[in-house]
């Protein structure tokens, strides 16, 4: 016989207390993820704790709102055992620390596991909205794994709580599929927006110069994610395919960054699996057509995320080492780093088409005291393969470890660790054969202030050349530029018809204290695979104090303007490093670099010396 759907669910009321007696000692009891915890049918589990005996409490990741983890810790309690797909979330670090919880799945796959009975769940506790007018309850903040416990439990309790958002998608679960429904009015669970923090600010700026407008976004909830999302301001017609949905994801859809127009999948929609943030972000998603909230086998299939035109996934790291391994698990303030879907989110943008992994990483922890940074992960667990990394941010720069040699990972590693633990790191990579025995260290790896704000960018012939000051990491690629440069070029740059770069002559352009010695590059491609198309340095000569310069551009983009940016950022430096003029020397005929010189907004005085010209200028006689 057919009944009314909301004949049944006036059948299906009833108490907490009542309903929870239906667990039986042994069984396995699902509990819905973070945010979206049934906080009052929990809070009744855990005071029935000495009544109940091996229940196994399995779930996502809690936010301890009752501190189960405690419960199942105390010595001689029999009542919980907790089997967790992810820790890093409990705000206590005692709490955060119980590894022996821990199951390492990719979070995708977890559905699966549900599903298929190898993980039977006896019992889901789930938070609902209340029914709509056909009986339909949504799961609201969080669809992830719990509409996969939800459909294949054996008994489904249901806390319908009219303060959780309706949030459409395929985040449905039917009175007629639901066994015991308890009416509990009370605020679901927010978090805070992140702290701000200097450092995640400055990873921030740096990731979002990844970022092209039209790109769409996985971005894991934290305070460099947050950093990240307001640095996004400028942005276009950003797309959203990601686990969580946060209050800096509401920002930008409001500012109109966010219009998810050119995701090539699921267009028009911002798609996620939960949401973690304010009452005000619940409010913005409560009925909200454009949200599509879908169970984390759909949103965490690497084969979905692939989809995505320009996908890029940004996931928060705990610590890496010198080969390019992660481990991940909770940081402060980033709590929910998605640490059980970063492999899913990695690999699917990197199947994507113009795809890109970031991690984000901290550089220190323990207020400065400890490097993230490693020689070799032993003591965590590794969470991303090395093969599987791409970028790589800290608040020290951005590289790309994807394609590169160990020998070429170590350096890119140490050059953006802390400069107080570079040393180390780097003796430690000789000692473990990662770097050659004869290599040194030079003051530019030491730490020497990277003067940041030289770096610009701009658009020339359609392409994008970023101007930078020079990293140890760019030696292979300035050694590269002087090889092809034109034959009659490198005569005017060197003096004579030089046909061997030798590592040691390039080290000494690339490793530079950017103050007595700078060099200012010009590049062309994605970052970690761009080539130098022109080179600009000074070098101090302390008796007069005024520095040399040279320049070297490459002949197909002579007379675009490079040689003029150069100049410029490296008068603007050595002024700012209370270095008293320039000076350059040349062929009388070159007249590219005496045009080049006298650009310079000081007045310019040559003299003449048999085959060769000097230019010289002094910051403290500027042109009228
Ligand atoms: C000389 C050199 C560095 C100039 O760089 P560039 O990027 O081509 O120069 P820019 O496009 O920025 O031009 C700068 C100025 O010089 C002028 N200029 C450039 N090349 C010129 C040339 N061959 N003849 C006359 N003027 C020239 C430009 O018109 C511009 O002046 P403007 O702004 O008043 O119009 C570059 O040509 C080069 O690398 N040459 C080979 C190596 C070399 O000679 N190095 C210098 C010795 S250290």
């Amino acid at each position: 016989m057919v009944s009314y759907w909301a004949d049944g669910y006036l059948e299906k009321l009833c108490s907490g207390e009542k309903a929870i007696r239906h667990i039986k000692p042994g069984q396995r009891v699902f509990i819905g993820s973070s945010c979206g915890e049934p906080q009052h049918l929990v809070s009744i589990l855990a005071s029935n704790a000495l009544k109940v005996t091996d229940i196994e409490v399995i779930r996502l990741m809690s936010l301890e709102s009752t501190p189960l983890t405690m419960i199942a810790n105390k010595e001689g309690v029999q009542s919980f055992d907790i089997r967790s797909f992810y820790l890093g979330s409990a705000k206590p670090r005692d709490i955060a620390t119980n590894m022996r919880f821990l199951t390492p799945i990719n979070v995708s796959a977890v559905p699966r596991l549900f599903k298929q009975r190898h993980l039977p769940i006896h019992v889901a506790l789930i938070q609902v909205s209340p029914p709509d007018d056909f009986g339909w309850m949504s799961l609201g903040v969080s669809v992830d794994i719990t509409l996969a416990a939800a459909q294949s439990a054996d008994l489904v309790i249901a806390q319908v709580n009219p303060q959780m958002p309706r949030i459409i998608g395929r985040s449905f679960v039917h009175v007629n599929d639901v066994d015991l429904i308890v009416e509990h009015d009370e605020p679901v669970l927010t978090v805070d927006e992140p702290p701000y923090i200097e450092s995640a600010n400055m990873i921030g700026k740096l990731v979002a110069r990844l970022i092209g407008d039209g790109s769409t976004i996985h971005i894991d909830p934290g305070a460099a994610p947050h950093a990240l999302l307001l640095a996004l301001s400028g942005k276009r017609d950003l797309g959203i395919h990601t686990e969580y949905l946060t209050d800096g994801i509401m920002r930008l859809v409001s500012e109109g960054v966010i219009t998810n127009r050119a995701k090539g999948c699921k267009e028009g929609k911002l798609v996620a699996s939960g949401a973690i943030g304010t009452q005000g972000l619940y409010d913005f998603l409560h009925d909200n057509p454009a949200i599509d909230f879908q169970p984390s086998d759909y949103v965490n299939a690497p084969s979905i995320i692939a989809r995505h035109h320009n996908m890029i996934s940004i996931c928060v790291a705990e610590a890496m080492d010198l080969t390019g391994q992660v481990a991940a698990d909770a940081l402060r303030y980033n709590h929910f780093s998605g640490v059980a879907g970063m492999l899913d989110f990695i690999r699917g943008a990197a199947q994507s088409e113009n795809g890109k992994s970031i991690l984000m990483l901290p550089a220190t922890s323990n207020q400065g005291q400890t490097s993230r940074i490693v020689p070799m992960i032993d003591d965590m667990a590794v969470v991303v393969p090395r093969g599987d990394v791409h970028y790589v941010v800290t608040e020290y720069g951005m590289v790309s470890l994807f394609g590169k040699s160990l020998q070429e990972r170590a350096m890119a590693m140490i050059s953006i660790a802390h400069p107080d633990f570079r040393n180390e790191l780097f003796q430690k990579a000789k000692k473990m054969g990662l770097l050659s025995r004869s290599r040194e260290l030079t003051e530019a790896m030491y730490g020497s202030i990277y003067p940041t704000k030289l770096e610009s960018a701009l658009d020339i012939d359609g392409e994008t050349l970023t101007f930078r000051p020079a990293k140890p990491v760019d030696q292979r690629r300035i050694q590269e530029h002087f090889y092809n440069l034109d034959k009659s070029d490198v005569v005017s740059r060197f003096f004579h018809e030089k046909t061997c770069f030798l590592s040691k002559e390039v080290a000494e352009v690339s490793q530079i204290d950017y103050v007595k010695d700078l060099t200012v590059v010009a590049l062309v491609g994605e970052i970690g695979f761009s080539s130098v198309v022109a080179v600009g340095e000074y070098l101090l000569e302390e008796t007069q104090n005024i520095a040399e310069v040279a320049f070297s551009v490459s002949k197909q983009w002579q007379g675009k303007g490079l040689g003029r940016i150069l100049i410029a950022k490296l008068a603007e430096a050595a002024h700012e490093n209370g270095i008293a003029g320039l000076v350059a020397y040349t062929a009388p005929g070159n007249k590219g670099m005496i045009s080049l010189f006298k650009t310079l907004p000081y007045k310019t005085t040559s003299s003449y010396d048999g085959d060769v010209v000097e230019l010289r200028c002094m910051f403290s006689e500027p042109l009228d």
